[in-house]
């Protein structure tokens, strides 16, 4: 659902969101040309900056493997598919819409991650649990970005789940928009993101913190039982 523009009161001041995109240096060949595709289409995908924090925080980390919900492109997957390590290297990304796979694969191909990028098609509903159920705790990194935002408390056991000890989970939007902090807004996504955000914080399992970047991310760690 699109956003209510009454409930956009703005994450970053907007010359201070042009100050920080001056500094990044220009995105890979690959990279920018999704980026001009996403604007010319309106797709929503993470941008540079959350593609640089989230990249240089898994280099960090050394993952081997990554879940995605909500590949869109492949834009964040090629981010996360570049900043893997290892011979077992592995992207497993769900999504949806058959048009944004296909523009995908053709993505993931041209950046040279094809190899070791899965793209699952299918409503994450029902994909996350199955790929949890059969992987439980073996990724290093869950990126939650599925389009539908009323699914991200839905999936956040499933996403907790997937995740070994040690393991980052990512997700994207968790300000949406400012929404979050205006009470009298109580859109379905805004309401769900708002207890998604309450959850990540008092769940025991994880220690979390919502960088206000762009929309919000959140980064949470998977902690030792
Ligand atoms: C915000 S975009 C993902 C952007 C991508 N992560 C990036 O930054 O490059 C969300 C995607 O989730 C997909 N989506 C929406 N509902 C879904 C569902 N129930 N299951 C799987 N994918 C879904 C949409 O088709 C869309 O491509």
């Amino acid at each position: 659902m699109p956003r209510d523009p009454d409930y956009q009161i703005g994450i970053i001041n907007e010359k201070v969101d042009s100050y920080l995109a001056s500094l990044a240096s220009k995105s890979d060949p690959v990279l920018f040309e999704i980026e001009k595709d996403a604007e010319k289409r309106s797709v929503p995908i993470i941008g540079p900056l959350v593609g640089r924090m989230i990249s240089m925080i898994l280099k960090s980390a050394k993952p081997e493997r990554a879940l995605e919900v909500g590949t869109a492109t492949g834009y964040s997957g090629i981010w996360i598919a570049r900043s893997l390590q290892g011979d077992k290297k592995k992207l497993t990304t769900i999504e949806l819409d058959p048009k944004m796979r296909e523009s995908a694969s053709n993505n993931f191909r041209k950046a040279g991650v094809d190899k070791y990028a899965e793209i699952i098609s299918g409503d994450a509903r029902r994909v996350v649990p199955e790929i949890v159920a059969k992987n439980k705790g073996l990724f290093e990194v869950v990126f939650l970005d599925v389009g539908d935002k009323t699914l991200y408390v839905d999936l956040l056991d499933s996403c907790v789940d997937a995740l070994r000890v040690g393991g980052l989970l990512f997700a994207d939007n968790t300000l949406w928009g400012g929404a979050v902090a205006l009470s009298k807004d109580k859109t379905p996504e805004t309401v769900t993101i708002r207890k998604f955000n309450e959850l990540v914080y008092s769940d025991k399992r994880l220690d979390a913190a919502i960088i206000p970047l762009r929309d919000g991310v959140t980064v949470a760690y998977k902690k030792n039982p």
